[in-house]
């Protein structure tokens, strides 16, 4: 039996046959349901504009979750109490008579829960849509990313949404915040008096936030090369990352005290001019190579491409934090598709010792690391430097890993994907896991100057072999700073 008993909602996924539902939403409801997580009385609403046969529609969900769910983890009881819950509604989300039939299937003694797998453009027509059947009040929205595509476009799907649903309702996914390892950084600092002593200027020297992938755009040429690495990935994920790392302790764990620091953190990011923006800022864009041994094509030569885009595919920045704890402490922030491994990893580079008395030679190994491995083989590692072992080793150093794996260390518990958490967390009515509209509009405001400035110099991106760890200028900035990208990656 489950630890926890959770209410019971309608939850209406708009959207509902689009590749986020497939491939994640729907699994994610029924890992829920498998682990005795939806309520009894739950039901699920699949909406989307196609019309035809419903059954049709619901067979293509099973067969997604037979796709995308693993093998050992389908239980056929599951599913027929799964689809049991399910109804398909065909509708046009901005035609307002076809929401009659949703407002008919819901029940009014419960909260709706309204998720939107849909582009943001079309958000304010279903909260305004929403509103004028009467399901305003019972409502919260869910809102995926990308929403807008600077800080103006933002600000009108959110103010759009906010005519009719308070802050309160509104949850705006970042699904980071939804993976375990993501969460483990608050424990891991804020429960932990060892890291918290330690964790400023004084004693760390630099701070690097890696988040590679090994997949291209995967079919979404459309979308993507609308967006970019730095609004795909870096607005969001790894500014998030950022500032889960950077922010002071909340005086308590609710959501507003959360995200109260990390909006402070966001508002210190140091502007980089355009003076600095080639010193500071790497973008890349990846051309034909090979991945895990196959060869793979370029990004202007993937599937209805447009041979001319500029967009770019990768980013590598350092951020400075002004303010007392950080003054002086470069974030390096890097991410891309196509590069050699997927890993996303903090590595937190710690200062030497201040006076140093063994050989000089060996100084350079003299630093400890804190990485915090997000996927895969999550877990936290400690650089610490020993001792070689032997008669002959003298006072020769090595450094060496205190390690904790969370698979191998916690063997028996399967770690949950970030949209079952955030699921979960909604259908509670837990806000802490989702972004807050000033968050997201600082992180654009720090995002507009940097394409403004890309925009203005007229900067191109720089090319990489696809399966590598990016251009060569992203090395040569963290380079110029006398520092390395951690390890072997
Ligand atoms: C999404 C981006 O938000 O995150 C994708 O739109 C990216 O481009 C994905 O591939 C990465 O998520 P994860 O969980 O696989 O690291």
């Amino acid at each position: 039996m489950p630890a926890i008993t959770v209410d019971a909602n309608t939850f209406a996924l708009f959207g509902a046959l689009g590749d986020l539902a497939l491939r994640k939403l729907f699994p994610a409801l029924y890992q829920l349901d498998r682990a005795g997580l939806l309520n009894p009385a739950t039901r699920l609403v699949a909406l989307s504009r196609d019309t035809g046969e419903a059954d049709a529609h619901l067979a293509r969900i099973e067969q997604s979750l037979r796709r995308y769910v693993p093998p050992h983890e389908l239980d056929e009881g599951v599913l027929d109490r799964f689809r049991n819950r399910l109804d398909y509604l065909a509708m046009d989300f901005r035609r307002a008579e076809d929401y009659a039939s949703l407002a008919q299937s819901v029940s009014p003694d419960m909260p709706l829960i309204a998720y939107f797998a849909t582009p943001a453009s079309v958000y304010g027509d279903i909260c305004r849509n929403l509103a004028a059947v009467g399901l305003a009040e019972q409502t919260r929205v869910v809102l995926e990313k990308p929403i807008g595509h600077d800080l103006i476009s933002s600000q009108v799907v959110n103010d759009a949404v906010a005519e009719h649903f308070p802050e309160s309702r509104t949850y705006r996914i970042d699904h980071y915040l939804g993976k375990e390892t993501v969460q483990n950084l608050i424990a891991l600092r804020f429960a932990n008096s060892l890291f918290e002593t330690q964790w400023n200027q004084h004693h760390i020297s630099h701070v690097e936030i890696t988040v590679a992938e090994t997949v291209g755009i995967e079919g979404r040429w459309g979308y993507f090369d609308q967006a970019g690495q730095l609004r795909d990935m870096i607005q969001n994920h790894l500014l998030q990352l950022l500032c889960l790392i950077a922010m002071d302790p909340p005086a308590d764990l609710t959501a507003d005290s959360i995200r109260d620091e990390k909006v402070k953190v966001l508002k210190a990011l140091a502007p980089i001019t355009p003076e600095k923006l080639s010193q500071r800022v790497v973008r890349g864009q990846y051309a034909a190579g090979s991945v895990g041994g196959k060869p793979v094509p370029g990004y202007l030569e993937e599937e209805n491409s447009n041979a001319e885009s500029s967009t770019e595919t990768f980013v590598a920045l350092r951020a400075d934090i002004c303010n007392w704890r950080w003054s002086g402490v470069p974030f390096y922030l890097r991410t891309g598709k196509r590069m050699a491994q997927k890993v996303s990893q903090i590595v937190i580079h710690f200062k030497e010792p201040p006076f140093y008395i063994f050989a000089p030679e060996q100084r350079s190994l003299i630093s400890n690391r804190l990485i915090i491995r997000l996927q895969p083989d999550e877990g936290i590692s400690l650089q610490v430097m020993t001792k070689q072992q032997g008669l002959d080793k003298g006072m020769h150093l090595r450094s060496g890993p205190l390690n904790l794996n969370f698979s191998e260390t916690y063997k028996s518990s399967r770690i949950p994907d970030a949209y079952e958490r955030l699921l979960l967390e909604v259908m509670q009515g837990n806000q802490n896991l989702f972004v807050r509209k000033d968050e997201i509009e600082y992180a654009w405001r720090w995002c507009d100057q940097l394409i403004d400035g890309w925009t203005r110099l007229g900067d191109a991106p720089k090319t990489y072999p696809a399966g590598s760890w990016g251009p060569v200028a992203s090395i040569a900035m963290i380079t110029r700073d006398g520092r390395s990208w951690y390890g072997d990656l």
